[in-house]
């Protein structure tokens, strides 16, 4: 006979995160998110056995790892409701072969039905986008769910700035836990790393490194994703994305205003109106809970500009391709 009840109200006073697509990024950040004791995490997935087995797994890791948070693996969205958060990692990487076309529309496909489907059953939540290419299908998973945008957020910047800071770590054989980074704009070769704002312990890299060799490592950051894909040839990054996303998630479930760049829909600020990318924010419990406006050179907010016209355009395009409601 069981100690005590797993039905009972205290199991449902655990935050519960849902993440839709349970490929390496996601399984990785359901991984963590028990591991540091955060919250339950409903693994969704369309492929029958998949998140169950998974979820299985990562319970019977807790033996070891010693928290007390549950797994569910299902791909059913109704054993997902009352989530606080939902992530979405659904969708395809590009395979040879496949066009840009192509993967937009397939994957506009996905996240419009994941989100939707997910947000059906936790109106209530806050919607985090991880899936490809970012900032568009953060665009299109606020428009299909309707949520507030305040309460639909990209993730890329987070991840686009710990790029940045490791290659400055590295660069200059200090300690990462010294550097801040930050990289703004779209998730993609048009982003805008902004080095006259990324510190060692305060002293701006723009006084430790010489141009040229920044110029470099901004260069690798724009390219950071291709970079390990081309490394790995049969599948691309995860450790880093999902260490991204949960920073997210726990700034989010603790409300602890941490000032990070994530893609968030803009109404004016930056010069620019209806479109969701990177740019610095306060990340708290209702979500976005500020945006950051910087002061920006010209260069820069040229730059920024040029990476949202991007990402219009392909919100366009994918608004062709796929219906929503
Ligand atoms: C990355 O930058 C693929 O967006 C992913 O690694």
């Amino acid at each position: 006979m069981p100690i005590a009840s797993t039905s009972s109200h205290l199991v449902n006073a655990s935050p519960r995160v849902t993440i839709v697509g349970v490929g390496k990024v996601g399984s990785t950040l359901a991984q963590q998110i028990g591991e540091k004791n955060l919250a339950d995490v409903v693994l969704l997935d369309e492929v029958e056995g998949l998140p169950q087995g998974l979820a299985l797994d990562l319970m019977e890791a807790k033996g070891i790892s010693q928290h007390s948070r549950q797994f569910i693996g299902t791909t059913n969205y109704a054993d997902s409701a009352g989530s606080d958060i939902v992530v979405i990692t659904a969708g395809q990487p590009r395979k040879p072969g496949m066009s840009r076309d192509a993967l937009l529309k397939t994957n506009a496909k996905i996240v419009v039905e994941t989100a939707t489907n997910a947000i059906a059953h936790s109106p209530n939540a806050i919607l985090i986008v991880v899936t490809n290419p970012l900032d568009v299908m953060t665009y299109l998973a606020w428009q299909a769910t309707q949520l507030s945008a305040q309460r639909v957020i990209g993730m890329a910047g987070v991840l686009d700035s710990a790029r940045f800071q490791a290659f400055v770590a590295m660069e200059l054989g200090v300690s990462i836990a010294d550097v801040r980074a930050i990289v703004l704009g779209s998730h993609g070769d048009l982003m805008v790393p902004l080095p006259r704002y990324s510190t060692v312990n305060g002293v701006p890299i723009t006084e430790l490194i010489n141009a040229t060799t920044i110029e470099r490592l901004v260069e690798r950051t724009r390219k950071g994703g291709a970079e390990i894909v081309e490394l790995m040839q049969t599948g691309s990054a995860y450790f880093a994305p999902a260490a991204s996303t949960f920073l997210m998630v726990e700034a989010i479930l603790l409300n602890q205003f941490r000032l990070v760049p994530v893609a968030t829909y803009l109404q004016g600020e930056y010069g620019l109106h209806d479109i969701f990318i990177g740019v610095p924010t306060l990340l708290g419990a209702s979500g976005v809970e500020k945006i950051l406006e910087l002061q920006l050179t010209d260069t820069e907010i040229a730059a920024l500009h040029l990476a949202a016209q991007e990402v219009r355009q392909n919100v366009e395009q994918a608004r062709s391709l796929v219906k929503i409601n």
